[in-house]
């Protein structure tokens, strides 16, 4: 290999200084379906694909390439995450995808809409006045996910920073900062999830509410309903897969604006006509999730390379949302660019992002809020990435502004 040097993608270290890009263009163009050892997760190794239409491809082909096979990350399952809907293929995803769906139709985001432009507000209202450094990422990127999930299952706002904590624990369960307490703290987090969220079903089903948790507990469609133990998992994959994405995915933005200047001052002349499409190159530029797995069901074969059945695969969004046969000039940030197709919240397959519509909701509402009350926002230091296999993060990006008066 010329210049690029291979990076172990199974080392959450390989991602203290941000995404490999480098190594992803050169896996892109040179070797889209590219085998990577190793020995450790996933041993001996797993596919990795880079290219665009070939991860839509994969994602659409899920006899082919299964979720439900191993699971859709490259660490072992856990017991009962093989019961979320992540891990699994159609029937019973598309069972579990519509029972959950009811929780996410349009008419739900809309009536959540006001909740989230105020907690945005009250957010920014918190750090408005303050004239020093302050962490964006704790300050303003963190809460506002929380918040919404915590809305929209009813949690009680005293115990919303509990589920913060057991979703940095499951979720950084290999970085240095938030994994103190490795794997076994993030088992441990989980199963407190499971206990409040089984706490949660109990409480609707004895006094029943008009909200989304009792809808989820009690409503049958064509005569199903979600057992207990399937709520359960699917809170505990809403607090990590609606958490952790749209948090990095502010925070990342916002330095993805820092760093093009011009871009910034684009966006802060016209944040109503530019702020959708900012938004979706954000999503393309910082791609949150890196990649899912999946496993080959049947020996095929792809750009000329033989896949054996039993083989690991992995989707690589990041790579992907920067495929030159897509995107014109794709390592350039543009708050303007059209048409833009990334496909952060997925390959069009049947896991498509549930949460895609609500996260962008989250996404405009905070920058809404940002680019108008401190528009002098700017970078008071060096950004520190989380070190994750699995979510492109940012842990800490000091910031300063003028202060609200
Ligand atoms: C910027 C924010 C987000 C990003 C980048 C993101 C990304 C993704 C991706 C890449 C997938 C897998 C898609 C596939 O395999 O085709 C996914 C699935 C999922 N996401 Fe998101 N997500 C975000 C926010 C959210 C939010 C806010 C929620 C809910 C509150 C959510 C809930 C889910 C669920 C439940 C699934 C599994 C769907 C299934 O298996 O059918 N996500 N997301």
């Amino acid at each position: 290999m010329q210049g690029v040097e291979t990076v172990d993608l199974t080392n959450p270290a390989s991602f203290a200084e941000g995404p490999p890009h480098a190594f992803y263009d050169w896996l892109r163009e040179e070797h889209p379906v590219w085998w990577h050892p190793s020995e450790t997760l996933c041993a001996p190794g797993f596919w990795v694909v880079t290219r665009y239409h070939d991860v839509i491809a994969v994602e659409r082909d899920w006899r082919t390439f299964s979720s439900g096979a191993r699971g859709a990350l490259l660490e072992d399952q856990q017991a009962g995450t093989e019961l979320m809907m992540l891990n699994q293929d159609p029937p019973q995803h598309t069972r579990l995808r519509n029972l959950v769906a009811r929780a996410f139709t349009p008419k739900v985001i809309r009536s959540l809409e006001p909740h989230i432009r105020e907690a945005a507000r009250r957010i920014v209202d918190r750090v408005a006045g303050r004239d020093e450094v302050i962490d964006f990422v704790t300050e303003l990127s963190a809460e506002l996910p929380l918040v919404v999930i915590a809305e929209l299952l009813g949690i009680p706002i005293e115990d919303r920073h509990k589920v913060f904590e057991w979703s940095n624990k499951m979720i950084g369960a290999n970085d240095p900062e938030y994994g103190t307490g490795g794997m076994e703290a993030a088992s441990a987090a989980s199963l407190e999830l499971y206990a409040y969220a089984q706490g949660l079903a109990d409480a609707r089903r004895e006094r029943p509410l008009d909200d989304i948790v009792t809808m989820l507990v009690n409503a049958e469609l064509d005569g199903e309903r979600l057992s207990d133990v399937e709520f359960n998992v699917f809170v505990l994959l809403l607090s990590v897969a609606g958490n952790e994405t749209t948090r990095n995915l502010i925070s990342g933005g916002m330095l993805a604006l820092f760093e093009h200047p011009e871009e910034y001052e684009r966006l802060r002349a016209d944040p109503e006509g530019l702020l959708p499409t900012a938004v979706d190159e954000m999503l393309r530029w910082v791609s949150p999730v890196r990649y899912f797995r999946r496993t080959v069901t049947a020996d095929t074969e792809l750009h000329g390379v033989p896949l054996r059945a039993g083989d690991a695969l992995t989707v690589q969004y990041a790579a992907a949302n920067r495929d030159p046969r897509v995107f014109d000039d794709p390592h350039r940030f543009d708050v303007g660019r059209t048409p833009n197709e990334h496909i952060a919240f997925g390959g069009r397959g049947p896991h498509y992002c549930l949460g895609a519509a609500l996260a962008k909701v989250e996404i405009v509402a905070m920058f809404d809020e940002i680019l108008r009350r401190l528009p002098d926002l700017r970078r008071a230091g060096a950004p520190q990435y989380l070190q994750s296999t699995l979510i492109n993060g940012i842990r800490h990006l000091p910031v300063r502004f003028t202060p609200e008066r």
